[in-house]
């Protein structure tokens, strides 16, 4: 029985927990889609070297989190499948054919490699692995030969650039690399930050954590930025930039009461500590039972880690194939096979034998 259902690759850096913004962006739709697409999870911790060279314990540190966080919100690992970037060599490969392809000056000029390097102060300084990022990632997308690649809008430039590498590619050797198309959520999806910031991330120090303890949300709530120009409850209050009523908006199903709570602050007749203190509770309901999905997978680390030694092997027959294919269209020489499949441990026992 052959599967014809669409194939869906996301990545995520693994950098550090996950929190309310990975999950309003990506984590929810992923789980949302998990049983409509063929889904692999590319815990992409290559890539997440690219500019924490210096840090390689904080990526080591992060897949356990990054894929206890996928795990947690729902993501059924019977359906899915999670692969470990830096365990199929074979992408590496990919890339390296791929940098051939891409002008220097066409990785300057792409919009979201310029953001980022702006963000981190890389100047002319950058890594060259960093700036080559967008390649690497073309190599993840077409090794899984994906048809679909749901990003936030920040990566809709890194696809584009997918694309147009699939395009060069086919021309100069032939059809052979699916074209990928960017799922990109709707605008909304976005989630700010405690202090009000546009963008909840953990570099601005604004997130809360999927993981968080329930004390640790509290504090974060009670001190979430809401509306300077409300001295006393009977003010009245801003809806529009106050990250309390975006949270609401994201995790209150009842839309209802939300609108009655923004009519009630515009008015003057309810207070921030309360909308707070609603917020809490809804964010207790929603987080409670991820916690309790995290903590039962935490008892169980043999099985966490056999997910992921599981995934990335099935993943790496999906790339080594597409790598194949790559390689017989630029007509690579083929060598005749010198027992290649074995590893080498047993091929030295082997030739012992023989002697
Ligand atoms: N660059 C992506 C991000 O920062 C992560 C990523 C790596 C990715 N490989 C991918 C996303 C492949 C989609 C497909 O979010």
């Amino acid at each position: 029985m052959s599967d014809m259902r669409k194939t869906i690759l996301t990545g995520d850096r693994p950098t550090g927990p996950l929190h309310l913004g990975h999950y309003t962006g990506a984590l929810a739709n992923r789980v949302r889609l998990q049983h409509e697409y063929r889904t692999y999870i590319l815990l992409a911790d290559l890539q997440a070297l690219t500019d924490n060279a210096e840090r390689p314990e904080v990526v080591a540190r992060a897949i356990d989190d990054v894929l206890l966080g996928n795990l947690s919100v729902g993501l059924d690992s019977e359906v899915v499948t999670f692969v470990l970037q830096s365990g199929v060599p074979e992408l590496s490969e990919l890339t390296q054919i791929y940098l051939n392809l891409v002008t220097l000056a066409r990785l300057q000029r792409n919009p979201t490699v310029k953001d980022e390097m702006r963000e981190k102060g890389f100047g002319a300084e950058v890594p060259t692995g960093f700036l080559a990022y967008p390649v690497s990632q073309a190599a993840d997308i077409t090794g899984f030969r994906a048809d679909l690649v749901p990003v936030g809008q920040d990566q809709a430039p890194v696809i584009e650039q997918t694309r147009e590498i699939v395009r060069r590619f086919n021309h100069l050797y032939g059809p052979t690399l699916v074209l990928p198309e960017a799922l990109v959520p709707a605008v909304g999806a976005r989630l700010p930050g405690t202090d009000g910031q546009a963008k909840m991330s953990a570099s601005l120090g604004n997130t809360i954590n999927l993981n968080d303890l329930p004390e640790m949300v509290r504090v974060k709530v009670m001190g979430m930025y809401t509306d300077p120009t409300r001295v006393r409850a009977t003010d009245p209050g801003h809806v529009e930039g106050n990250p309390v009523f975006a949270y609401l908006d994201a995790f209150d199903a009842n839309e209802a009461r939300v609108r009655d709570l923004k009519e009630r602050c515009q008015m003057g007749r309810v207070g921030d500590v309360a909308v707070k203190r609603h917020l809490l509770d809804v964010l207790e309901q929603f987080l409670a039972p991820i916690r309790r999905r995290r903590a039962d997978y935490e008892r169980r680390p043999d099985d966490v880690r056999g997910i992921l030694a599981s995934g990335t092997e099935r993943g790496r027959a999906v790339v080594a194939e597409t790598l194949e294919q790559v390689r017989e269209a630029i007509g690579l020489p083929r060598l005749a096979r010198r027992d290649s499949s074995l590893p080498p441990s047993l091929k030295l026992r082997r030739t012992c034998h023989s002697e």
